[in-house]
């Protein structure tokens, strides 16, 4: 192990204490009201985003929708450029109610992979790096190899996903829903990539950036129609997460990340061909 390496480890043993700790006192403290889930005096309090500005050309702009979309409304740089690490943190914990632990634990492994140091700046695009946190089988882009530039959402795949949930009265997306789309980007991408690559730690990140629709979404259709054709944030909208600490990684990944990778799993399996008994 390099001394990064082991000062990394440390981080995030740190930072998961730190999360626990949140967790407990989320169960103990009254939710937050509606209307009231960004914190005062920041960009978005009581619905009012910044204005949206779609991406000029030569503008920076990375894979995950929801930094795109803080970049769209000025909430980090509208170029996507240097963008301080301690920012992007710090706008992930207002704007979408993550704790302050699980924004610091993601954006902390972006510095890691980026072998930067966590006072220093990036551009989106950085983020990008193929097998680093981006990876096949997403569920809005295509597969790097088909795709290297990563900064613009697949609409055919938003519009297959948000049109396979049946539209009940409420209009919303399900983990079903989420888990057998996933299952198919997966299943196609080994058949159709000839780079494909997903491997656990992979295949955990894709259900984790998928379960914030639920999560952080409530998967409401609507919203996320817009979110992710346009990576805007809707006016009026608010983080579905009302705990007063924010959504720590330990109650995301307890309460939904696992079940969407289980049901994922099922989905790839009961789509395998059965396999015929020996000498038929
Ligand atoms: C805190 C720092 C964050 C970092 C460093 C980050 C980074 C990334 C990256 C690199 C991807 C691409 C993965 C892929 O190949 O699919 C991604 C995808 C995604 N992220 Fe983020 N993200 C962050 C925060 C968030 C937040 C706060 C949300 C939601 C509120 C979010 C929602 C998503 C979603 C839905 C995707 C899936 C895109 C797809 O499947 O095509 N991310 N993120």
């Amino acid at each position: 192990m390099t001394r990064s390496n082991i000062l990394f480890f440390f981080e995030t043993l740190y930072t998961f204490t730190w999360d626990a700790l949140l967790a407990a006192i989320n169960l103990v403290t009254p939710s937050l009201k509606p209307g009231h889930i960004v914190p005062k005096g920041s960009p978005g309090e009581g619905g009012k985003w910044p204005e949206y500005i779609a991406p000029k050309e030569g503008d920076s702009r990375c894979a995950c929708p929801a930094l795109n979309a803080l970049a769209n409304h000025g909430i980090l740089p509208r170029n996507g450029r240097n963008i301080p690490f301690k920012d992007m943190t710090h706008a992930c914990h207002t704007s979408y109610n993550f704790s302050s632990s699980f924004s610091y634990l993601t954006v902390n492994y972006a510095v890691h992979m980026l072998k930067r140091n966590y006072n220093d700046s990036f551009d989106l695009e950085e983020l990008n790096q193929h097998n680093g946190i981006e990876h096949d089988a997403s569920l809005f882009r295509q597969d790097a190899h088909f795709d290297p530039s990563q900064a613009k959402p697949h609409i055919p795949y938003i519009n297959e996903l948000l049109s396979s949930s049946v539209e009940d009265s409420s209009s919303l997306l399900k983990l079903e829903d989420l888990a057998q789309f996933s299952a198919k980007r997966r299943s196609e991408g080994k058949a159709s990539n000839p780079e494909f690559s997903l491997g656990f730690l992979h295949r955990i990140f894709g259900s984790s950036n998928s379960s914030t629709l639920l999560v952080t979404f409530g998967g409401h259709i609507p919203a996320l129609r817009t979110f992710l054709t346009e990576e805007r944030i809707p006016d009026g909208w608010e983080s579905s997460v009302r705990s007063r600490k924010g959504l720590t990684f330990a109650a995301f990944n307890i309460g939904t990340v696992n079940k969407l990778e289980s049901a994922t799993e099922k989905y790839m399996k009961s789509e395998k061909p059965e396999e015929k008994p020996e000498g038929k």
